[in-house]
């Protein structure tokens, strides 16, 4: 099959991208529009995903994705105006909010640990401070979402037989970390809702693939502290966070003809992240 030119490869495809106004979200639809695809971003905020689609010339809404009802509307309203969608990629996510604490007494430990100092460990105490609704607000946006931009999008994809759907997980989706345990939860079962899906739909022409980001620098690490970024820095190879067009290029690569015989595939991109 030959190749579409350099910058075209997208052209005549929708790609419909959840927290698409910040971050990951917003350097992955700038890839795909460069690409030519048309560009639908979500976004808690309507003003903020309108006026990010505009830059590329897409179209925004404003919902929140663990509203099933106000994504399913989103979606069919996308197919109405837009004529089909080829590419979702279920992106929106929240950080932990009691990150910069629990953080802190993970290094302070790590440093106790060093000097085989075992016995004066601090309880982090991660999984017993959190609350009900803290747990089920991680869950229900990372995974509830995902769930929900899968099924909106394969109600369209299934009868057209084509499409490719990106979820995005995360590093501590593979290597779970002690400080975020409903984090790491939403993000491991994406993997396993990506790899039951893609099983289900993988003879029928529609992708499922799911991408593990290490650490990319985007408004999420804000509540990081500059000695925590450090910390988790000295356990990447590379010496450095990611930058957002990193895992652009990856979810690029996965919505795309490039990535044709991937389905069901996990993708880590984490500068070598050591855990
Ligand atoms: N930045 C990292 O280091 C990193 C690492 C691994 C995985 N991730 C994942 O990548 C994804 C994007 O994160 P980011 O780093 O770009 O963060 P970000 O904060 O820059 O962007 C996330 C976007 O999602 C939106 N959002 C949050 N909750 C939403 C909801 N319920 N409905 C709709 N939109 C919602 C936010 O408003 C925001 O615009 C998330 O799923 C995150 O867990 C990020």
């Amino acid at each position: 099959m030959a190749r579409k030119p350099a910058g075209t490869e997208l052209e005549g495809q929708v790609a419909f991208i959840t927290g698409g106004a910040s971050g990951l979200g917003a350097a992955a639809a700038e890839r795909l529009a460069a690409d030519g695809a048309v560009v639908v971003i979500n976004d808690l905020s309507a003003e903020a995903a309108t006026e990010t689609a505009g830059r590329f010339g897409g179209i925004g809404y404003g919902f929140d994705v663990t509203d099933s009802a106000a994504f399913d509307a989103a979606v069919d309203d996308t197919v109405a105006r837009l004529g089909r969608l080829d590419i979702m990629v279920n992106n929106a996510g929240i950080a932990p909010s009691n990150v910069s604490s629990k953080m802190q007494r993970s290094i302070d430990n790590a440093g106790r640990r060093m000097a085989g100092d075992i016995a004066s460990l601090e309880p982090m105490d991660t999984l017993v401070d959190l609350s009900d609704a803290d747990w089920d607000r991680m869950i229900r946006v990372h995974l509830y979402g995902a769930f929900h931009g899968t099924r909106a999008a394969l109600r369209h994809m299934t009868p057209r037989r084509s499409g490719s759907i990106v979820n995005i997980s995360s590093i501590l989706g593979l290597m779970p970390s002690a400080g975020a345990p409903h984090y790491s939860t939403a993000k491991a079962a994406i993997i396993a809702l990506t790899k039951s899906v893609a099983d289900e739909v993988s003879g029928l022409g529609i992708r499922v693939n799911a991408v593990c980001p290490g650490y990319i620098d985007t408004p999420l690490l804000t509540p990081f502290s500059e000695q925590m970024k450090a910390a988790i820095t000295m356990r990447i190879g590379m010496g450095r966070m990611g930058e957002p067009t990193d895992i652009a290029e990856m979810i690029r690569f996965l919505a795309g003809p490039e990535s044709k015989y991937c389905t069901g595939d996990v993708f880590k991109v984490s500068g070598g992240y050591l855990g």
